[in-house]
């Protein structure tokens, strides 16, 4: 048995080798920018932590941004990309229209950091590390963020609303979707957490509420009183689609209370609740020992965040840095009088 399951381990490998799919980046490193921007994290820092002062959500917006980024074709900033002649915006795609947020905020990054380090940090790295930017400014855990991805040179509006999972998945969807992006159940399970700030619209979980699975009754796992107090928020034909927070305890902190919601049935999402509230699940364990000790979930969380980090990256002479993030550096309008560089620092381009 152990020598059949070595042959099949080099089988894997061999394939691995010869497919060119990358299952790790090594590639991506902290210490990237080291000479080339060594400022980087803090001016990012900078810009996330002032618009906190007035929009205490935007880390919250910050973290999804980057995963909306990862999961349609690689963290490669295709997501911030506008629509023209050529590109079909994802952000015109369901999972994103009318609920990202940030896009300014990540302009006013790149321009900061194109002040101080020209043509040489990438939006997609940017998403990265305003990610967890956003996680420190909530009180949850900061990390050594790899660095080194390219900026794609397209989108894909189609791959944004195939891949991007819906608030009424299952919880055998979610792991699809998740292991369609190399992440497993523990990772499906860690990064959930990320609900543990951050808003959502009444018409993401109104079925919930009123007619749940077209029984004509709510969803049987979500408390009664939370169910009164969403009722209120939230008219069966209302058109206003409200916010209200994803955490009913603790809306603008990336705290551990998302998981002891869910225990209390008080998860704001189907695809929240159902980690707990499957049958048999065998995310149950992990929503119980994230609950009972904020450590574990941070460990955890940090863990998943740079495996998502890593999803189909860019890199070496792949892709551009792109100078301005919504737009490709081909399409040059705006842009006279700027330099490209490539991952060495040297000049490849001046518009
Ligand atoms: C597991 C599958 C997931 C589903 C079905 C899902 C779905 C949603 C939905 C429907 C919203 C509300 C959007 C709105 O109404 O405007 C939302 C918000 C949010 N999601 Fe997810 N999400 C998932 C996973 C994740 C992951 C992996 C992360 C990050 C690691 C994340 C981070 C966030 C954050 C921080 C917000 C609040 C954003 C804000 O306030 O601007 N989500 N999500
Ligand atoms: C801080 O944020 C405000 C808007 O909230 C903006 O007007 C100002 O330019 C920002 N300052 C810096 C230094 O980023
Ligand atoms: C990109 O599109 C968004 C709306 O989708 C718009 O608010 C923004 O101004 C555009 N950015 C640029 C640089 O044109
Ligand atoms: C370049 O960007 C401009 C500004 O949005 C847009 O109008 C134009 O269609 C783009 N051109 C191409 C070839 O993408
Ligand atoms: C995005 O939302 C706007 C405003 O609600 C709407 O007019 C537009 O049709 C939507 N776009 C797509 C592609 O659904
Ligand atoms: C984007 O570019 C990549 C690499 O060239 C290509 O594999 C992919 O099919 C393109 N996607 C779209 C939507 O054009
Ligand atoms: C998920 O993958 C991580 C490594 O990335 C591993 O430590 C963990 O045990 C895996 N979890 C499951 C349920 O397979
Ligand atoms: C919804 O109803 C179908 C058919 O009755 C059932 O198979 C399915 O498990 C239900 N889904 C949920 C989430 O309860
Ligand atoms: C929805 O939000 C609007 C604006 O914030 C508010 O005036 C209204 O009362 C809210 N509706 C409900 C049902 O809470
Ligand atoms: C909402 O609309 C549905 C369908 O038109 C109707 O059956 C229901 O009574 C309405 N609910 C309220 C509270 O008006
Ligand atoms: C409903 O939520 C409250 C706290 O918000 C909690 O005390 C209660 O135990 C919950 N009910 C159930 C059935 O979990």
């Amino acid at each position: 048995m152990g020598s059949m399951r070595a042959v099949v381990a080099w089988c894997v490998l061999i394939f691995v080798m010869h497919s060119g799919f990358s299952v790790s980046n090594a590639e991506l490193s902290p210490t990237f920018y080291r000479e080339t921007c060594p400022l980087l994290n803090y001016i990012v820092f900078e810009v996330v932590a002032n618009a906190s002062i007035t929009d205490p959500r935007i880390g919250a917006s910050l973290v999804r941004l980057h995963f909306h980024d990862c999961f349609v074709q690689g963290c490669d900033a295709s997501v911030l990309l506008n629509n023209t002649a050529t590109i079909e915006s994802e952000q015109d795609a369901a999972p994103n229209n009318n609920s990202i947020r940030g896009l300014d905020v990540v302009n006013d990054i790149k321009t900061a950091v194109e002040n101080i380090c020209p043509a040489t940090v990438s939006c997609a790295d940017i998403l990265a590390i305003a990610a967890k930017v956003g996680s420190v400014l909530g009180g949850g855990p900061s990390w050594s963020v790899p660095l080194g991805r390219r900026d794609s040179l397209n989108a894909s509006r189609s791959l944004a609303n195939t891949n991007l999972p819906a608030p009424s998945f299952t919880l055998d969807q979610l792991k699809d979707a998740f292991a369609v992006q190399g992440l497993n159940t523990t990772d499906l399970v860690a990064l959930s957490g990320a609900h543990t700030f951050g808003r959502a619209h009444c018409g993401t979980f109104l079925n919930r509420l009123y007619n749940f699975n077209s029984t004509g009754n709510p969803d049987p796992t979500l408390n009664t009183t939370y169910l009164e107090v969403l009722r209120g928020l939230c008219p069966e034909n209302s058109t206003e689609n409200n916010l209200t927070d994803l955490d009913l305890t603790t809306p603008d902190e990336l705290d551990s209370n998302y998981y002891s919601n869910l225990q209390n049935l008080n998860g704001l999402l189907q695809s929240d609740q159902e980690l707990f509230s499957t049958p048999g699940a065998d995310t149950v364990d992990l929503v119980n020992s994230f609950s009972s000790d904020q450590s574990v979930f941070f460990d955890n969380f940090v863990a998943s965040m740079i495996k998502m980090g890593n999803i189909g990256v860019l890199e070496g002479d792949q892709g551009e840095v792109r100078l301005q993030c919504n737009f490709v550096n081909a399409n040059s309008s705006g842009l006279a009088g700027v330099a490209a560089k490539d991952h060495k620092g040297n000049l490849i381009a001046q518009i």
